[in-house]
């Protein structure tokens, strides 16, 4: 029996292992943290992450193949196949800060791997890593006396949150990168295998260590740049009248340009997309890049006009002043359909908003508890309100950051009856409908659409 060990039981960790392990009841997959109610979190009821689907493939496996544990150690050593899942955030210090990848904890775990192996392992970056990481890793691996053979692969994961069990189930790609020796492609086979068990072999593409690595970075600089391309549009759209939708759609018809990713927005969130673009950022600025790295920079930047642009919006809509004026934000939530409230849009907002003096409620489905976390400095003055209506009572705007499917079926007449007159409404994913709202008397500005009012 094959057994996979798993450092990391996060975002990425817990869901793709649960589904190997779903997938392949005779391989033993063990998945460690050192958080321990996160660990303690996948045994029980309530999973540390909402994710759809999610809680039915966990069941599925749990105590038969699959294991949730904080025993690191013992989980390494049993191990043949060890993917490393932890997290890379951006370095918040010394060289590279704000740009590179804090690569701490993956060092730490290569480490730890090499301290308490006593057999032959295939290492796994699962995490997701600058371009030639896996060498300095095999450098920390195999220095000093080990008489120990670790074959480092690179098997990025493109799963996305809110459709992580689909994204797995049935993966457009998976990406195996390996030495090209034969050492590194008998490892390579070996996760292949894995993957095959359900997913057919032509959407398993192997490459070059460096070319894993790499097109993992790329993938999400390219989704985020078309995030960043509508949106940068979205602002000429409100200067000129044309409707981003109508562009977004008769662009994306085109089948060289496609549909996907140009849905027009307060701007990209997520733990990754800002992340892994700034690391790209950097990785070109260390070889010399300056003309790409500034290139990739501008995606970022963009994001950033784009969020601080919808405030400003509100703002200039609402007689430029909103000090003390209650404004209801309606998701808070990076996208729909998790709890995550990484890099979310939203942050940046309720801060700019939080410094006009308005105040603040803010009501989602699923990650009041994670908004908490995020604003330390403004929990005292943003309420939070897990009802959208006692969210909206009395309140002069609704700004919506995350596109709930429960939001579009709220009664807007009982919720703009319940509001401050006039009643604004400030769409950031153009998920409502807009003439419906404007019918019931509510001032409606909506992304790359602007401001539908009764007021001119
Ligand atoms: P996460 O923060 O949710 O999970 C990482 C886990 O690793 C944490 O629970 C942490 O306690 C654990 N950990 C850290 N150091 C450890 C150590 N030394 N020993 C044991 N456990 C340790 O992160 P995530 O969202 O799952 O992302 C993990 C990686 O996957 C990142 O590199 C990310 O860029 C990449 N990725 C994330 C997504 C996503 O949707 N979140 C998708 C694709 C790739
Ligand atoms: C993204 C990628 O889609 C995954 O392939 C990748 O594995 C993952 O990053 C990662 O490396 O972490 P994720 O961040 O979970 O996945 O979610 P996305 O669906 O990509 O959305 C990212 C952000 O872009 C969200 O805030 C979303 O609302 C926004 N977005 C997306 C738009 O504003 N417009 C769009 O058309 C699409």
């Amino acid at each position: 029996m094959i057994k996979i060990c798993c450092i990391g039981a996060g975002y990425v960790g817990g869901p793709t292992m649960a589904m190997i392990a779903k997938k392949c009841p005779d391989v033993q997959v063990t998945v460690v943290d050192i958080n321990e109610k996160r660990i303690a979190a996948w045994k029980s009821d309530t999973l540390p992450i909402y994710e759809p689907g999610l809680d039915a493939v966990v069941k599925e496996a749990l105590g038969r193949n699959l294991f949730f544990s904080i025993d690191v150690d013992q989980a390494i050593r049993d191990a043949d196949i060890v993917f490393v899942s932890v997290n890379t955030p951006t370095k918040t210090f010394g060289e590279g800060a704000g740009y590179a990848s804090d690569l701490q904890y993956w060092e730490l775990c290569a480490r730890r791997i090499k301290e308490v192996s006593t057999s032959d392992k295939i290492i796994v970056e699962k995490s997701t890593l600058p371009v030639r990481t896996a060498e300095a890793m095999e450098r920390v691996l195999h220095s000093g006396e080990n008489a120990m053979h670790f074959e480092v692969l690179s098997n990025p994961e493109f799963l996305a949150e809110g459709t992580a069990i689909a994204d797995l189930e049935n993966p457009d790609r998976v990406l195996i990168g390996g030495h090209e020796t034969p050492s590194g492609q008998k490892a390579v086979q070996t996760l292949v295998d894995i993957y095959a068990t359900w997913i057919s072999r032509e959407r398993i593409l192997t490459a070059n260590v460096w070319s894993a690595e790499l097109s993992k970075l790329t993938a999400n600089a390219f989704l985020a740049q078309r995030v960043s391309s509508i949106n940068a549009i979205s602002a000429l759209c409100e200067a000129t009248e044309a409707n981003v939708n109508e562009v977004s759609h008769a662009i994306g018809t085109d089948s060289r340009i496609g549909a996907k990713f140009l849905k027009a927005s307060i701007g990209f969130g997520g733990s990754c997309f800002k992340k892994d673009i700034l690391n790209l950022v950097y990785l070109c600025e260390s070889y010399g890049l300056q003309v790409p790295a500034d290139y990739w920079r501008q995606v970022v930047l963009m994001n950033e006009y784009q969020e601080t642009r919808f405030v400003k919006n509100m703002l200039r809509n609402m007689f430029n002043t909103i000090a003390g004026k209650r404004l209801a934000v309606f998701g808070f939530a990076f996208k729909a359909d998790t709890g995550d409230t990484r890099e979310s849009p939203a942050i940046r907002v309720c801060r700019e908003l939080a410094a006009e003096r308005a105040k603040i409620v803010v009501t989602d489905p699923k990650a009041i508890e994670n908004a908490k976390i995020e604003m330390p400095e403004l929990i005292d003055q943003i309420e939070f309100e897990e009802d959208p209506y006692k969210a909206a009572k009395g309140a002069h705007a609704i700004a919506l950051l995350t596109e709930w499917p429960e939001y579009k079926t709220l009664d807007y007449q009982r919720i703009y009856d319940s509001m401050s007159k006039p009643a604004f409404v400030f769409d950031g994913r153009n998920h409502l409908d807009h003439d419906a709202l404007f019918e019931i008397g509510f001032e409606v500005y909506s992304i790359g659409k602007g401001l539908k009012s009764h007021l001119q």
